[in-house]
């Protein structure tokens, strides 16, 4: 398999030439498009949705239907490792994700074992199928998994949280515990990731959404240490081309230096990190992804389109630039200001990109 048609991005996380900036956009399948919504509506709910593959591809190919992104990702959830472990996940209308069985007992968290994706998350490995080949090898597929850190914050908690007390009660109370939660995960996570890869995902996003959230000494020993484990454990390379893999700890800016040295390809960057300086930081370790603040979406139009001029300026000429959202795109986002994002990233670095 040769790679894809438009290989932009994949060139991006590798820093070799390209012609403009490649974007994608976090959660860019999502409420904020009406047929999104509709397909969902026919699935019955959003795990019905995750859990049915022609449904997850159809809605996988809704944005790019409408926009000219450089990047499919997969139509899933993080949660599902979880879920596949046996924690029983749902969502409970208007609060999140919830879990029927948190992670609490000694003796249960004892027991964890790390699921066969190939058989426990069958329905993933069957998704990324149907997404590749109808994709055609136009652009390139990314596969995702929440971190470890990630994952067991809602496994503990049993769903979103404000202050995280459960589980970082745990974390300096039973640090023992803590650790062979994250240690069970860290083997599921990685077994997945690789899964995906074997079945067609030709970069892959590891999501340490709450990384942020742990002190400098606790991210290091809870967060990045298990993530290098799983960077360090993933197939870097399917049917004769590199798998690049991007690491995205949200509120991360301090520790760049720290976390390009895992062996990652690329550090995703939520907003409040200057573009320019993180690349100053991390030299030509890695590439950068990011970080248009998500909610400067509800400006209008031409406000959009300067503020992407202004993000593309931030990183620089050169390659290495992934341009996507510094976190999820928000459900009342209007979709034509999503247009205006991606046709002005696209216009604004291909101007960059073709000076002498
Ligand atoms: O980026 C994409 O388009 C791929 C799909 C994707 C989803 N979730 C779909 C989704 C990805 C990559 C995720 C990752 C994910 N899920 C993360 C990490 C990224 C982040 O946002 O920090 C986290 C923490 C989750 C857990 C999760 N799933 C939460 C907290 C929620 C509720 C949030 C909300 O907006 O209500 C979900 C549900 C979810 N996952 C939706 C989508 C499109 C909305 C579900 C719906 O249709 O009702």
């Amino acid at each position: 398999m040769s790679r894809p048609k438009n290989d932009t991005f994949l060139r991006a996380l590798l820093r070799q030439p390209v012609d403009y900036t490649p974007v994608w956009l976090m959660r860019q399948a999502g409420r904020y498009l009406p047929e999104y919504c509709e397909t969902r509506k026919r699935a019955g709910s959003f795990l019905n949705l995750c859990k049915n593959p022609q449904l997850a591809c159809e809605v996988t190919l809704q944005p790019l239907a409408r926009f000219e992104l450089d990047a499919a990702i997969l139509f899933s959830d993080i949660l599902t490792v979880p879920d596949a472990m046996g924690l029983g996940l749902y969502f409970a209308d208007g609060e999140g994700p919830k879990f029927e069985r948190p992670l609490r007992e000694e003796w249960v968290i004892r027991d964890l074992t790390a699921p066969d994706p190939n058989v426990h998350l069958r329905y993933v490995m069957d998704a990324v199928v149907e997404i590749r080949r109808a994709l055609n090898n136009s652009i390139p597929l990314i596969g995702f998994s929440g971190s470890p850190w990630t994952l067991a914050c809602y496994m503990v908690e049993g769903g979103s949280s404000s202050d995280y007390r459960t589980v970082k009660t745990m974390l300096y109370n039973r640090p023992d515990l803590m650790h062979h939660i994250l240690d069970v995960t860290t083997t599921a996570v990685t077994d997945y990731l690789n899964a995906q890869i074997e079945s067609g995902a030709q970069a892959v996003m590891i999501f340490d959404s709450w990384g942020g959230a742990l002190s400098h000494a606790a991210y290091r020993e809870f967060s990045l240490a298990y993530m290098q484990r799983i960077v360090a454990g993933l197939k870097r390379e399917q049917d004769g081309e590199r798998v690049p893999c991007i690491v995205f700890t949200k509120g991360g800016g301090q520790w760049l230096e720290a976390i390009a040295d895992i062996g990652c390809d690329a550090i995703g960057l939520d907003w409040t990190t200057d573009l320019g300086e993180a690349r100053r930081r991390v030299g030509d370790r890695v590439a950068l992804q990011g970080n248009f603040d998500p909610v400067a979406l509800f400006a209008d139009p031409e406000k959009v389109a300067a503020e992407a001029c202004r993000v593309v300026d931030s990183y620089g000429s050169g390659t290495g630039h992934v341009f996507n959202l510094g976190h999820g795109i928000n459900q009342f986002t209007p979709p034509e200001n999503v247009r205006a994002l991606v046709d002005a990233v696209h216009k604004h670095s291909r101007r960059g990109y073709s000076t002498p």
